[in-house]
């Protein structure tokens, strides 16, 4: 092997990459190269010495050019495993927060999940759930639960009124009391039922209300139910939904359709019991009303009010939510900030 073949094969041998490749082998083999201008000075000798050097010339020619195909095959090789590299995505290295965080996915409103939950604690102790109608004559609504028309506990309750029938005759229901009264006329008791749904009052929004909010409305008639039935299912769904920390309390109340009632309060979470604008400066904040079942309302649907008795409650699910997540101002439950509803 010639100097001039070694030089050749050591700088295709050095080539680096490809393109560095392709630049050697023009430079080794090419027109310019010094192996072509030998080939043109073979016109000068003689017949003998021409055949010798040009078949010299064309063997060199032959083995630098598998020296280069090898090279090229090497230098693709070594690239494409680089780049395939390179372009591997690390799955090991991403937290499932990352990926979770990544993700643009949808959720539930946090008053859908604070339903769910509702449900979830009071199905575990026995009772069904049960659903009625957002639009309700002023029967269900008010008389049959015991609060005749012009009674002035009526005020109580802001309503509205839908332009059906004789006027004021149908209501959007302003609480989720009337379903009580759905379920006794559906069949006889017992009844062990919750019922969530949408209320309506005609009232401005402010930090602890909204003219369009949640109630979980419970029911049980039996036999030989007790106040005391009624305070220990409070008290076991307080400690449930709540945890340990969280002190309630039972109030005596007015509501024309219990006797005796009560409203559940809880210490206001927002200040500790401190007092706030979010609890009006008391430091407590009412979840529920309740009570046992006014016998005038046993009679309206006619159940016999001397073998039955039975408890009722009502509480309100947006403030559950609210209490339980520490939300000072409930208005942020409806206006849909994406910052906010990610939260939960
Ligand atoms: N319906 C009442 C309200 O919205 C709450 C309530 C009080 C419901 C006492 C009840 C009950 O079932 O027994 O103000």
């Amino acid at each position: 092997m010639g100097r001039l073949e070694r030089d050749a094969a050591d700088a295709l041998a050095a080539a680096a990459s490809s393109a560095e490749l392709a630049e050697v082998e023009t430079a080794a083999l090419g027109k310019r190269s010094a192996l072509a201008a030998a080939h043109r000075h073979l016109a000068a000798l003689d017949p003998d010495a021409r055949r010798a050097a040009g078949k010299a010339l064309h063997d060199a020619r032959t083995r630098l050019e598998a020296l280069a195909a090898a090279r090229a095959e090497e230098l693709v090789a070594a690239e494409r495993a680089l780049m395939l590299g390179r372009d591997r995505l690390d799955l090991t290295e991403v937290t499932a927060d990352e990926i979770r965080s990544a993700m643009t996915r949808g959720r539930l409103h946090l008053v859908t999940q604070t339903r769910r939950e509702l449900e979830d604690v009071f199905v575990a102790m026995g009772f069904t759930v049960a659903e009625g109608p957002e639009a309700e004559t002023d029967w269900y609504n008010f008389e049959a639960l015991n609060i005749p028309p012009a009674h002035p506990a009526r005020s109580m309750w802001d309503t509205f009124y839908l332009e059906l029938g004789q006027p004021e005759t149908v209501v959007l229901r302003t609480h989720t009391s009337p379903v009580q009264i759905h379920l006794m006329e559906d069949g006889p008791p017992p009844v062990h039922a919750v019922i969530p749904g949408r209320c309506y009052r005609r009232e401005t929004a402010d930090a602890r209300h909204l003219p369009v909010f949640h109630q979980l409305e419970g029911l049980v008639v039996d036999r030989g139910i007790t106040f005391g039935d009624l305070a220990g299912t409070i008290e076991t769904f307080t400690t449930a939904y709540f945890g340990p920390d969280i002190h309630s309390r039972l109030r005596p109340g007015y509501f024309p359709f219990t006797e005796p009632s009560a409203e559940v309060e809880v210490t206001c979470t927002i200040c500790r019991g401190a007092g706030c604008r979010t609890c009006s400066s008391t430091g407590w904040v009412e979840l529920a009303g309740c009570g046992m079942v006014d016998p005038a309302v046993f009679e309206a649907v006619g159940i016999d009010p001397e073998e039955w008795s039975g408890f009722a409650f009502g509480f309100g699910i947006d403030r559950c939510a609210q209490m339980r997540h520490v939300i000072a101002d409930m208005r942020v439950l409806t206006e849909n900030d994406v910052r906010f509803l990610r939260l939960f």
